[in-house]
């Protein structure tokens, strides 16, 4: 049976580190607050205007082709998940192929925020399986600090987001027991007003207007609790339907890769899996929630760490706006 596996994973983010103290200097809320309640210390920020997804997926991307020991030339579809894309449209997947000049190349953006990655690695793995393309480009990356309020109203979520980008190419798996082992997608729109974007948006005549941007709509709206309530039941749930599907399980895992909301969630769900604290990748320290960009950055920086090494046995989960979620079992 043919399997795809990840060839190569490669990350970047800003240089620009903005610390809760930073914050706490644009709007109300403190370092103790936010290392509390979400265990994040600083993000990144893009550095200046002009600097959208696509433009930080570019080195993400040439990190993982390098690592794969492939070309870009190599590269035969892009799947390039955000819900932070460049312009409404067209896709950031269009201008990431221009930039790296691979004209002519299938984009394909997918919309599925947090749990963005592993939905597009379930594409390029039922693609590589089938054999309709060899190599395929996933890419995750989030510009957020462009898009978020900076002000009481908008404090609970500004503070838990920020920019970067990561990326994989997919390709055959070099042998049979290794690569991705199992794969579980779901998606719930009981619970898309629970983080959203209400404007500018194609139901409203017109989309945006004066009043709803005094109304600050063009922000993201989170109900925090509902968020957390859901993501440390379906996380788990996730990620048992995918050990289960690999024939697998908790003891077989070597690192758990989470999407990275929230530290408080991933303690919370590996306690529910029975994983001790040292196989969890976290990141969100340094970076925030990177959303679509979270789970590449954490397999890259894992890989380059060596935490990851030929053979290891990774379990990932996600949990995102949609609501959607996804959990995945891969053997590098
Ligand atoms: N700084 C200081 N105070 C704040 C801030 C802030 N940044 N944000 C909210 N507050 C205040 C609130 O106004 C409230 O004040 P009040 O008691 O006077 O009304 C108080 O802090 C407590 O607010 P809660 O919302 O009850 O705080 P909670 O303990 O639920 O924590 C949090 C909020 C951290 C957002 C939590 O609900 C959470 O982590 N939810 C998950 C959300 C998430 O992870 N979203 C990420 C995107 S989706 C994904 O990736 C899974």
């Amino acid at each position: 049976m043919r399997r795809s596996a990840i060839l190569g994973a490669g990350h970047y983010v800003p240089t620009k580190v903005v610390t809760n103290d930073d914050l706490a200097k644009l709007m109300p809320t403190s370092d103790e607050w936010i290392q509390q309640r979400t265990g994040i210390k600083e993000r990144r920020y893009i550095e200046h205007d002009g600097i959208g997804a696509s433009d930080l997926a570019v080195p993400a991307v040439k990190m993982a082709v390098e690592r794969a020991g492939r070309d870009l030339k190599d590269v035969d579809m892009i799947v390039f998940a955000t819900l932070s894309p460049d312009v409404t449209f067209p896709g950031s997947g269009c201008l990431l192929a221009d930039k790296l000049g691979l004209h002519g190349v299938p984009a394909l953006d997918v919309r599925n925020q947090c749990s963005g990655f592993l939905y597009s690695l379930s594409i390029a793995d039922a693609w590589v399986r089938a054999g309709v393309y060899k190599n395929v480009l996933i890419v995750g990356s989030e510009v957020h600090s462009t898009g978020i309020e900076f002000s009481e109203r908008g404090r609970d979520v500004t503070v838990l987001f920020g920019d970067g980008a990561g990326a994989a190419l997919v390709g055959e798996s070099p042998s049979p027991d290794r690569g991705v082992l199992s794969l579980k997608l779901h998606a719930d729109g009981a619970g898309a007003f629970d983080l959203w974007i209400p404007a500018p948006g194609s139901r409203h005549i017109p989309r945006v207007t004066h009043e709803m941007l005094d109304q600050g709509l063009q922000y993201p709206k989170m109900n925090g609790k509902s968020v957390f309530r859901w993501a440390t039941e379906k996380m788990p749930e996730v990620a048992e339907e995918a050990l289960k599907d690999a024939g697998m399980t908790i003891d077989d895992i070597d690192l758990f890769v989470p999407h990275q909301a929230n530290m408080r969630i991933n303690q919370f769900v590996a306690m529910k899996l029975n994983l001790p604290q040292e196989k969890i990748v976290h990141n969100i320290d340094r970076y925030g929630n990177t959303t679509a960009a979270t789970i590449p950055i954490g397999l890259s920086e894992s890989w380059a760490d060596g935490r990851i090494k030929e053979g290891t046995c990774i379990l990932s989960a996600a949990f995102g706006s949609g609501y959607t979620w996804a959990g995945a079992v891969i053997r590098w």
